[in-house]
């Protein structure tokens, strides 16, 4: 079945509109249902499966017609075959017949553009050869040691409160420091970054201003790596053979900060949920069946931090799921519903550890390129965060917790949680949940202790500040001891980026 072309239709009056719980509430023209009018995106997905099977028709906003697909296999099919489906929106029937109007709520989505995401073929190789290559010479034990110092800085802006918000105080911060390191521009990350990134995700009326200041910071190093290149992300776009354009630099910084902010925030979130809400998880987790990375990937599981992709658009007319799929059409490529296909997973309840083949990164040409940097953020980070807080719990009720859902994806809008007062740590130790240290000043005169040096760093790096609370006397760490440890121990460390 091929979705109707329909003409936009709706009473525009709320009053003469089926109110939710009727059951033809969310019905639109031909009886499809509207994904943007779904009280719970997955129980929809759950009926279109049982009503249509693997690839099911359903609507937009402004009922424009799009295929979901729900099957694992048929997804999988769909990404990795660009002989006939590609991401390139011009092709998109609805689009080209004016159905899809320019303030249509999706228009961020569908709007072509010249980046990797939407290009195909020798483009395509083009632009994400220059991405991948830039993230190729990462030093994953050197990431994973700034993951853990950015977590020591968060964390110590909250410690001795006693309660945070994990969402907003560090799963939205996390990544956007991390990532302004990683592309070369450190300094750049502040509140003002954060909320910048958050805003023109949300779509809210200061999303432009909140874009041009992001657009500005990421066009300002973009200038100075053609100038002066260095070795990092931004360095190695710059000088790399493909040959970007300075704009072509600029958008790519662009596609990688905010897929990488988005997507790992979401991440992030998502598993500390998990660990504050299932004590049995949380048991895991501390008994060390289950590590960190482990239950990172039975997140990407069973909540992924994109639900879906907008969208791949069929090249010729062909055949999906035993559906009759039209040249132009529109599929969204459907992560949540793929990885429950009961014909992969018969028992949700079952561990997926090991297990890999979730849709999380999408698959194909387009796959995404920095998952090993998305996981390494939420792996490390979460690893740190729990060492520093231990009896971290949640300081609500589980059904208080409250998403801004759209198609694309969940957020979750707080994690309050509390836990008793600690010390603040240098960011350059091991995260531990030591007792409160002796204070001292962090501008005491004298030679540093072996463990108070610094680390060796890589000479791109700027100097790390040697506190979050430099500069001004603090109550400080005292760092402790090192204990002795064994070869493993040693060599586990080491491993994990201490
Ligand atoms: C948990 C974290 C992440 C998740 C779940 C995620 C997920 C995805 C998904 C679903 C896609 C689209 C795949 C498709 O169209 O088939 C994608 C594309 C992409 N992602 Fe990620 N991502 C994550 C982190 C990152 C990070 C950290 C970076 C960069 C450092 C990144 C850079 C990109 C880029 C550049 C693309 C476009 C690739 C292309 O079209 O060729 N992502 N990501």
């Amino acid at each position: 079945m091929t979705p109707e072309r329909h003409a936009p239709t709706g009473t525009g009056d709320p009053l003469l509109e089926p109110p939710p719980g009727c059951p033809a509430h969310g019905l639109g023209p031909g009886g499809l249902h509207r994904l943007h009018e779904a009280d719970d995106l997955d129980e929809l997905y759950e009926k279109l499966r049982e009503q249509h099977g693997p690839v099911a028709p359903a609507l937009l906003h402004d009922d424009v017609p799009m295929w979901v697909v729900l099957g694992h296999a048929e997804n999988l099919h769909m990404v990795s075959t660009p002989a006939q489906f590609c991401r390139d929106s011009r092709i998109w029937t609805p689009l080209n017949e004016g159905m899809v109007k320019p303030d249509h709520p999706l228009m961020p989505h569908i709007a072509w553009q010249p980046i990797c995401s939407h290009a195909e073929g020798e483009e395509h190789k083009r632009l994400r050869g220059a991405v991948t290559s830039a993230m190729a010479d990462i030093d994953y034990r050197e990431l994973r040691r700034h993951i853990k110092r950015y977590t020591q800085r968060l964390v110590n802006r909250f410690c001795e409160e006693g309660r945070a918000d994990l969402v907003g105080q560090f799963a939205e911060h996390l990544p956007m420091g991390v990532m302004c390191h990683l592309l070369g521009m450190p300094d750049a990350y502040s509140d003002r970054m954060v909320e910048a990134a958050r805003d023109t995700l949300k779509g809210t009326e200061t999303a432009i201003a909140s874009h041009a200041y992001l657009m500005e910071a990421l066009g300002r190093l973009a200038a100075e790596r053609r100038a002066r290149p260095e070795d990092d992300i931004a360095g190695r776009l710059v000088t790399h053979p493909a040959g970007l354009t300075d704009d072509e630099v600029r958008e790519h910084l662009r596609v990688v900060l905010l897929a990488a902010y988005e997507a790992t925030v979401n991440l992030i979130a998502n598993v500390l949920r998990v660990v504050l809400t299932h004590p049995g998880f949380r048991a895991q987790l501390n008994g060390g069946q289950m590590p960190v990375y482990e239950a990172v990937e039975q997140s990407l599981w069973d909540e992924p931090p994109f639900s879906t992709v907008f969208a791949y658009f069929a090249k010729q007319d062909t055949e999906l799921g035993g559906q009759r799929i039209r040249a132009g059409d529109g599929l969204l490529l459907g992560i949540a519903p793929g990885n429950v296909d009961p014909r992969i997973r018969p028992d949700l309840d079952a561990s997926m550890q090991g297990n890999r083949a979730h849709l999380a990164f999408g698959g194909g040409p387009h796959e995404c390129p920095g998952q090993d940097i998305g996981r390494a953020i939420a792996d490390a980070g979460i690893d740190a965060l729990l060492m520093r807080l231990p009896d971290v719990q949640l300081a609500c009720d589980e059904d208080e917790l409250r998403w801004r859902s759209s198609i694309a994806s969940r957020h979750l809008v707080e994690l309050p949680v509390r836990f008793e007062p600690k010390a603040q740590q240098d960011i350059r130790q091991q995260p531990s949940h030591a007792p409160a240290p002796a204070q001292r000043t962090a501008w005491h005169v004298g030679i540093p202790r072996p463990e108070e040096r610094p680390e060796p760093k890589a000479p791109a790096h700027p100097p790390e500040p040697v506190s979050f609370t430099a500069g001004r006397p603090q109550p400080g760490p005292e760092p402790q001891q090192p204990r002795p440890r064994g070869a493993w121990q040693r060599f586990l460390l080491w491993w994990r980026g201490y």
